[in-house]
């Protein structure tokens, strides 16, 4: 589950997971826990989360090749959410699939306007108590989708891989588009 950041992510992915009974692992949800902890490695982190800017791959691969070795062997697969979150996380994805006799389905990129992107953002950090939903740290992420993530789409249409989804709308009307693309799995 590809996207900007507030595109939807995480709130589409919640629902693909109940319908479809598939494990959900967001690398951002991840790190926040590590964050909530006070370790060491949780203020290294948050160094880079609340600047707006990307954990480097090494440490975000070693916790997620870690999670993926402790899902349930009967689930019916996985949502990555948040990842990969540039090409060499795309690529290292596709390795450490490939060891495992597995390999990804789609690609979903969650296309949502600039504008909505801010406002559902701005509107979070209100409610929510997250270090990245400030105007300076979203304008940041922004510019960090657009250099880094924005290439992960072009990596999955070339092997034939990515689904554009109008992140526009109601959360239920996304979710019917999504579903319609999933149905084909
Ligand atoms: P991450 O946690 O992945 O955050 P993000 O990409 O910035 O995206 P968000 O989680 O903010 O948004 P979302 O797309 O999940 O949208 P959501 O459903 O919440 O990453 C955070 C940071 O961690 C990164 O900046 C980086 O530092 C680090 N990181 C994470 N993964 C990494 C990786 N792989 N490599 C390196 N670093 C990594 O929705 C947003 C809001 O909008 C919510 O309040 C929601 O209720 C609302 N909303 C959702 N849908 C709608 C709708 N249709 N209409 C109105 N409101 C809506
Ligand atoms: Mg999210």
């Amino acid at each position: 589950m590809c996207g900007a950041p507030g595109s939807g992510k995480g709130t589409q992915s919640d629902r693909i997971v109940e319908k479809y009974h598939l494990a959900h692992l967001s690398t951002g949800d991840l790190l926040r826990q590590e964050i909530a902890t006070g370790s060491e490695l949780g203020k290294l982190l948050d160094s880079f989360i609340s600047k707006g800017n990307l954990v480097p791959d090494d440490v975000i691969i070693d916790i997620l090749a870690k999670h993926i070795d402790s899902l349930d062997a009967d689930c019916a697969g996985v949502i990555f959410d948040g990842f990969p979150r540039n090409v060499a996380q795309a690529e290292a994805l596709e390795k450490m699939l490939a060891e495992r006799n597995e390999a990804t389905s789609v690609l979903l990129d969650l296309q949502v306007e600039h504008d909505e992107l801010i406002t559902r953002l701005l509107n979070r950090g209100k409610v929510q108590h997250r270090s990245d939903d400030n105007i300076d740290t979203i304008k940041q992420r922004l510019v960090v989708y657009e250099e880094k993530t924005r290439p992960v789409n072009d990596f999955y249409k070339n092997i034939n891989k990515y689904q554009a989804v109008d992140g526009m709308g109601t959360m239920e009307e996304i979710f019917e588009r999504i579903d319609s693309i999933l149905k084909q799995f």
